[in-house]
């Protein structure tokens, strides 16, 4: 029950209380009936502090929560567009403390830095729902979380080049990688970035360099134009996300190179991160995208699952992984072994296509 539910609550028993109380009976059942409907009705106010728009993911990640949370099904959903900038995503959240929602959703831009802001949500008793990135805050200073397994998406992306390789009978010290880098600070690029190490630690991948892209198609292009100026012998792309990875092909086919899977040949082969849309799996049926660890960005429903626990006065679990598939242009690797679990590799297809947008 929320606060505002508490209030009306209260109202509702002393309205009652005083009706009983003047001996009307009927009135008593009259006044509580509409007590009933006007709760049913109730609206409930979400502000979303949504991180930006930088990427094809966080457009759908937006869709989502304005397909969830419709004014008919009883809500009004207010969102700001932090534009990438932590400082906005604080300003947001204070004003949706002052406009007096039920319920702050935050996607945070970075993981450290909140704790100041959701000591000061907490005072005003809103509940706050973190989503998709992580923050580096204490647990009690939110509800729950819902999002990736950022490490897991990092390390199926590894096993699935390592196991490639091997197939391919590529050696490991001919792997010539550059990192296009998310959002320094981010989850996402955290355990992205981290699996790449790992897999570099473990097999002796020769890593070139990594910078940040930020996310974005134009970075990703800018990025991987200054290291095709730098290294003549990069083999793989590893772009912590599609929208980089749209960016970095075309630099590499600009500068007169070849994306695609045969390393053998000369190929410059992309691995990326999303798998959102029917443009990426263009892209991987076209061998520009040779592999792609699937991000489910449709949170809308879970965080709505969340609310309606809250609103019956339960508990939601305090962290929830979603379900992500992995996918690549052919059957050379048709599953991987991570910790015990086979996640099976989707060869994309013209069926497959069609089931995104
Ligand atoms: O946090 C999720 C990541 O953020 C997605 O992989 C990326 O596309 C987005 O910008």
């Amino acid at each position: 029950m929320t606060r505002k539910n508490w209030g009306k609550g209260l109202l509702s028993f002393v309205l009652i209380l005083s009706l009983g109380i003047a001996g009307c009976g009927m009135k008593k059942q009259t006044v509580s009936t509409d007590e009933k409907r006007e709760n049913s009705q109730r609206e409930i106010v979400i502000g979303f502090s949504q991180l930006g728009a930088e990427s094809d993911w966080r457009s759908a990640n937006t869709q989502s929560m304005k397909e969830t949370f419709t004014s008919d099904k009883g809500y009004r959903l207010i969102i700001e567009d932090g534009q990438q900038q932590q400082a906005n995503q604080i300003m947001a959240i204070r004003k949706f403390i002052q406009q007096d929602v039920d319920y702050i959703v935050l996607a945070p831009v970075t993981e450290t830095g909140w704790d100041t802001v959701l000591e000061e949500a907490r005072e005003a008793k809103i509940p706050v729902i973190i989503v998709d990135r992580k923050v580096d805050a204490d647990g009690s200073l939110y509800q729950c979380w819902v999002g990736s397994d950022f490490n897991l998406e990092g390390k199926k992306a590894v096993e699935w080049l390592h196991q490639y390789l091997v197939s391919k009978d590529i050696p490991d010290n001919e792997v010539n990688i550059v990192d296009i880098q998310g959002t320094i600070g981010a989850s996402a690029q955290i355990g992205r970035t981290n699996g790449l190490l790992e897999g570099v630690d473990k097999y002796g991948w020769n890593l070139l360099d990594m910078t940040v892209g930020d996310f974005t198609q134009a970075k990703g292009r800018e990025v991987m134009e200054d290291f095709l100026k730098k290294y003549d012998n990069i083999n793989v792309v590893y772009c912590e996300n599609d929208n980089e990875a749209f960016g970095a092909i075309e630099a590499i086919e600009d500068s007169g190179k070849k994306v695609g899977s045969d390393i053998a040949a000369g190929d410059i082969m992309v691995i990326s991160f999303d798998a959102v849309t029917k443009n990426t799996m263009k892209h991987i049926l076209q061998d520009k995208i040779t592999f792609a660890a699937g991000c489910n960005p449709h949170h809308g429903p879970r965080v709505e699952a969340v609310i309606q626990q809250l609103e019956a006065g339960k508990k939601p679990d305090k962290y929830s992984f979603v379900e992500e598939r992995i996918y690549s242009h052919d059957a050379t690797v048709p599953s991987i072994e991570l910790n015990g679990t086979n996640y099976p590799v989707t060869v994309v297809t013209k069926d497959t296509m069609e089931e995104f947008e």
